[in-house]
């Protein structure tokens, strides 16, 4: 059974919200009253991600932004703050991946995760503050497992998702003062994404190599993460800040490090 939360008349930002995780948040908050604004790099998935934003009846902006062009990101947030006025909750968790060794990257293939993931974190942070609620706005980075786990064909992201958490402790310091909270979710493997296509050799993702792994014993959905995402943004959660809160069935840590093992595997194979 799901928390109902009133987000009513809150603006509410999600960058990167077109699709998969990032995308269920945006409509957990529309659902709940929310204006939502979200913004990601390709015009059709902004365009379909307001389509279905719009079927919960509120006010939804989209628009079209690359996380890595610093103005970009500034002229998105402008835009969202003339339409809905000062952001109540910002969510940003753009980010690319896919399994390489690290041998086998180039310096443009590792710069480009750290590019997207940490650099386009950043960009959205630091353009984003001085459209935030203050005091009042609830900042949410999403991280992965990654960050604090070493994993095999992961380099790019471990390091990138590392600097993320690390910018988000940073940051719940400097902000907090201005009474605002800066925290971030890190999901455990939530079926059905992008994500997991991208770290899994199964065609369905990986689902039944993973299930047996989590300590709950089933994946994760949008909507568990989207849950944690509401209640970081409400005012149950005011003295929380700084913190990285794992949303991950009890053990996404040991499953996701397998399962990148697993394609690992796999993965030789496949590049021949
Ligand atoms: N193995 C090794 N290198 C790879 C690679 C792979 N599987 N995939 C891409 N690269 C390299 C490219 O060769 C290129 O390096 P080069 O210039 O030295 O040749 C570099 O990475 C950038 O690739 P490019 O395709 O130009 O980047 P892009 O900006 O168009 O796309 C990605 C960014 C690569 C991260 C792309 O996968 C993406 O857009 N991902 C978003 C969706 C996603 O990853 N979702 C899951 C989120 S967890
Ligand atoms: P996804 O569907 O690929 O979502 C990524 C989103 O970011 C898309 O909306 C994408 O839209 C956008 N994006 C990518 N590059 C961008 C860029 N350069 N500029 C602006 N937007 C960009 O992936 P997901 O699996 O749902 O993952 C979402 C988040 O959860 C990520 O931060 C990921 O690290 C994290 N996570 C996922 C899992 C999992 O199981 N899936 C586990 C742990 C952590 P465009 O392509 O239109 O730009």
């Amino acid at each position: 059974m799901n928390v109902s939360f009133n987000f009513s008349d809150r603006h509410v930002f999600v960058f990167g919200g077109t699709t998969g995780i990032n995308l269920g948040i945006a409509k957990a908050f529309a659902r709940s009253g929310a204006r939502v604004c979200v913004a990601s790099r390709k015009q059709e998935n902004v365009d379909t991600a307001v389509v279905a934003l719009q079927e919960f009846g509120g006010d939804v902006l989209g628009v079209t932004a690359d996380v890595r062009d610093f103005d970009a990101v500034g002229g998105a947030l402008a835009e969202a703050y003339e339409r809905f006025g000062p952001i109540d909750v910002l969510v940003s968790g753009a980010a690319g991946n896919f399994l390489a060794e690290a041998n086998d990257l180039s310096s443009n293939a590792f710069k480009v995760v750290v590019d997207i993931d940490l650099n386009g974190t950043f960009h959205v942070m630091r353009q984003a503050f001085q459209y935030l609620t203050r005091p009042g706005a609830s900042v949410i980075n999403i991280t992965a497992p990654q960050s604090i786990i070493p994993m095999r064909y992961q380099s790019h992201v471990c390091a990138a998702k590392a600097g993320v958490d690390q910018l988000t402790r940073v940051l719940a310091i400097e902000w907090g003062v201005e009474g605002v909270r800066v925290n971030a979710i890190s999901p455990g493997p939530i079926a059905g994404t992008e994500g997991m296509r991208r770290l899994a050799p199964q065609e369905d993702g990986g689902d039944a190599l993973v299930t047996g792994m989590v300590p709950l014993q089933r994946m994760g959905t949008p909507e568990d993460i989207a849950q944690l995402a509401m209640f970081l943004g409400s005012s149950g959660a005011s003295y929380i800040s700084g913190a990285i809160i794992p949303c991950d069935g009890g053990g996404a840590t040991e499953s996701i490090k397998s399962m990148v093992e697993a394609a690992a595997r796999e993965l030789p194979k496949r590049q021949k």
